[in-house]
């Protein structure tokens, strides 16, 4: 079974600027939320909600359900069961438009949740020491409406984690607890037994591991890996923000676009790290852009930390709270925020095979997106034995810039099959006489071009009764090489029947749909660019080019009409992009159009 899961791991020795960071602003609060007695009789995960003050914000308004506050509270969950509780995970329902600005001791996930910072160890083997067996998190927000003396308590508060049961939380005033107890019939996972949780599912997860931790700094490492066999992970650019003034004082396996520790050495940083020699830190940037090393730049072994015994867990707020990449040309990616995941293996030192526990873990999860309408990067032309025009890549299929002398919107020019040897900008003389020739309009102003880097033909090549074969061919119309490219199609109707393809190296991804893939065979991983010389006839610029033919059988696909259009692909890649298809295919005939054009249309 083919795998193309891309692993690249970044390390970093870090320091954090403040000088005692989330312990004096964050912790300082003079009122203590006092432990309600119910917790006595609690045997499992006391929880607690405290309102703690509010105060009216700018504006102050008239109608009272428009006013904001600003509000300051306190959760805690305190363990008070036998078994420690790994990776707390703790929901409060708020209700009064609440916008939360800070959690000490937390970190935010999509919805007012609060994945944990730590574990929450048992009484028993801490001897009921309060600062391993309780978690206290600060929380400060803006809220909305009710008047005083209303107190905005949370509609609801549980504990999100597995094999625990809530019962509706008691409210007393400013205060609201609950004691949730393990499930008896829950059943752990597998999983849960080797203690570490699976890693979210996605196409890129991006994990931050803090591996050692000392006194002002720590190692973290960076994982990124690619799970979609169509996905592409090189070229990255991953960026976030630092919340507790952290810097990065080196660094392997990637590099920063900015080596400068002037922000450092005139800020925070040097009053509290007065002896460290900042002509060696590597970036001080708040927001840090880290970037894949250059293809031939000798890459480190998968890892090279130190990974011993987990050290305490600094007290920063770690995460990154505002991951983001900024991969391109690479697929589109939306995040979601950072979520902490249990600590969970790592590679150790000496590559893949030692596995050892993180201190602190983040994950983030990113899904590619499929293009928006004239922004692909590469587009796709279909073309037909039975038909001799091509129908082109869309106008604009990767964007148009603005103020063209050209229609972005009217549909592409029907072109005889030599013009797609030429550059998109160097057609219009050949489809407009080609449009003479077949009768066809041209319009004024004429369509844009593509605009697109890369194209794709597939041109259905023969056809006859117990298969058929297609003709698929990339070109490279930018000015550089693509190194191991790949493409994948999608065929919808025509999958089953896939027999060979001869001169690239394809093969079915089992685990997407009806997809095969294509790359190069050893020695013809190399889409050349677009070249300098001219073509014969003295006129454009030729591209580099790949070409196979792929033979398909039509035994196990009867019924299969090629020149309807079930030849086509419904999707089209190169190397991890989803390619603009055309809107129409080449039809048979005038009679056979419509039948056809349909058929095309229910098939996507
Ligand atoms: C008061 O503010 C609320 C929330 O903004 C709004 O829905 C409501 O219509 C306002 N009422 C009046 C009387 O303006
Ligand atoms: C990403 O896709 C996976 C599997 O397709 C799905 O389970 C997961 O929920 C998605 N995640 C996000 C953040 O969209
Ligand atoms: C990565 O970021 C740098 C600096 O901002 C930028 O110059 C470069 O074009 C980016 N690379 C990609 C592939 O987006
Ligand atoms: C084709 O690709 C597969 C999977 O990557 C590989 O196992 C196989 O050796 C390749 N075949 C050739 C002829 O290169
Ligand atoms: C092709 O297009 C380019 C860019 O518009 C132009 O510089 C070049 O002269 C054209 N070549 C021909 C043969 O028209
Ligand atoms: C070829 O296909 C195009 C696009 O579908 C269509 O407009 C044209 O009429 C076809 N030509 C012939 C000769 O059928």
């Amino acid at each position: 079974m083919r795998s193309r899961t891309h692993f690249c791991s970044l390390l970093f020795l870090l320091l954090a600027a403040s000088p005692s960071p989330g312990r004096a602003d964050d912790y300082g609060l003079d009122e203590e939320a006092a432990t309600p007695p119910a917790a006595e009789n609690c045997d499992g995960i006391f929880l607690t909600y405290t309102f703690l003050r509010r105060s009216k914000e700018y504006p102050h308004v008239k109608n009272a359900s428009a006013q904001a506050w600003a509000f300051e509270s306190v959760a805690t969950l305190l363990n008070t069961g036998r078994q420690d509780l790994q990776g707390w995970n703790l929901f409060i329902g708020f209700q009064h438009g609440e916008i939360l600005v800070s959690a000490s001791g937390a970190v935010l996930t999509e919805g007012p949740e609060f994945p944990a910072h730590t574990d929450l160890k048992n009484s028993i083997d801490t001897a009921g020491d309060i600062n391993q067996i309780q978690i206290e998190v600060q929380l400060k927000g803006t809220q909305f409406g009710l008047r005083d003396p209303a107190l905005p308590m949370p509609r609801t508060l549980k504990l999100l984690n597995d094999g625990y049961l809530c019962p509706k939380p008691t409210r007393h005033g400013s205060v609201m607890y609950l004691c949730c107890s393990r499930d008896p019939k829950f059943k752990a996972n597998k999983m849960a037994a080797t203690k570490f949780l699976p890693r979210r599912a996605g196409d890129l997860t991006i994990a931050y591991d803090v591996l050692q931790a000392f006194e002002g700094k720590y190692l973290a490492q960076v994982t990124l890996d690619n799970w979609n066999p169509l996905g592409r992970l090189d070229n990255w650019n991953l960026t976030w923000e630092w919340k507790r003034g952290e810097f990065i004082y080196s660094m392997k396996g990637a590099y920063t676009h900015l080596k400068d520790a002037s922000s450092c050495i005139y800020g925070e940083a040097s009053t509290f790290y007065q002896s460290l020699d900042f002509a060696a830190v590597l970036n001080c940037q708040r927001r840090p852009v880290i970037a894949d090393l250059p293809q031939n730049a000798p890459k480190p072994s998968s890892s090279s930390s130190s990974s011993r015994s987990p050290g305490h867990e600094p007290h920063s707020s770690l995460p990154p709270t505002e991951l983001e990449d900024r991969r391109r040309p690479q697929p589109r990616l939306p995040l979601r925020a950072a979520a902490k995941g249990q600590p969970h293996g790592v590679p150790g030192p000496f590559g893949l095979d030692a596995v050892s526990t993180a201190v602190a873990s983040w994950q983030v999860v990113c899904n590619i997106t499929r293009p928006k309408a004239k922004a692909s990067r590469c587009c796709v032309s279909f073309s037909a034995y039975y038909n001799d025009s091509v129908v082109p890549c869309g106008t604009c299929a990767c964007g148009c810039a603005d103020g063209l002398v050209c229609d972005a919107d009217a549909p592409p020019l029907l072109l005889p099959s030599e013009a797609l040897l030429v550059p998109f900008n160097n057609r219009t003389a050949k489809a407009k006489a080609w449009a003479s020739i077949k009768h066809r309009p041209v319009p004024n102003p004429l369509p844009c071009g593509d605009f697109c880097g890369v194209s794709i033909n597939w041109h259905i090549y023969s056809n006859y009764r117990n298969g058929w074969t297609a003709r698929i061919t990339i070109f490279n119309w930018e000015g550089y090489t693509f190194k191991d490219w790949f493409a994948a199609v999608q065929l919808r109707r025509a999958f089953q029947g896939y027999e060979r393809v001869y001169s690239f190296n394809g093969t079915k991804l089992p685990e997407l749909h009806n997809t095969l893939f294509f790359e190069g065979l050893p020695g013809l991983n190399y889409l050349m660019p677009l070249s300098e010389d001219k073509d014969q006839s003295g006129g454009s610029r030729v591209p580099g080019k790949q070409q196979s033919v792929i033979s398909f059988t039509k035994k196990l696909t009867p019924g299969i009409d090629i020149e309807a259009g079930d030849g086509f692909p419904s999707r089209v890649y190169f190397n991890g992009e989803e390619c603009a298809l055309p809107t129409d295919i080449p039809r048979a005939d005038a009679g056979r159009a419509i039948a056809a054009s349909l058929s095309w249309f229910r098939s996507r």
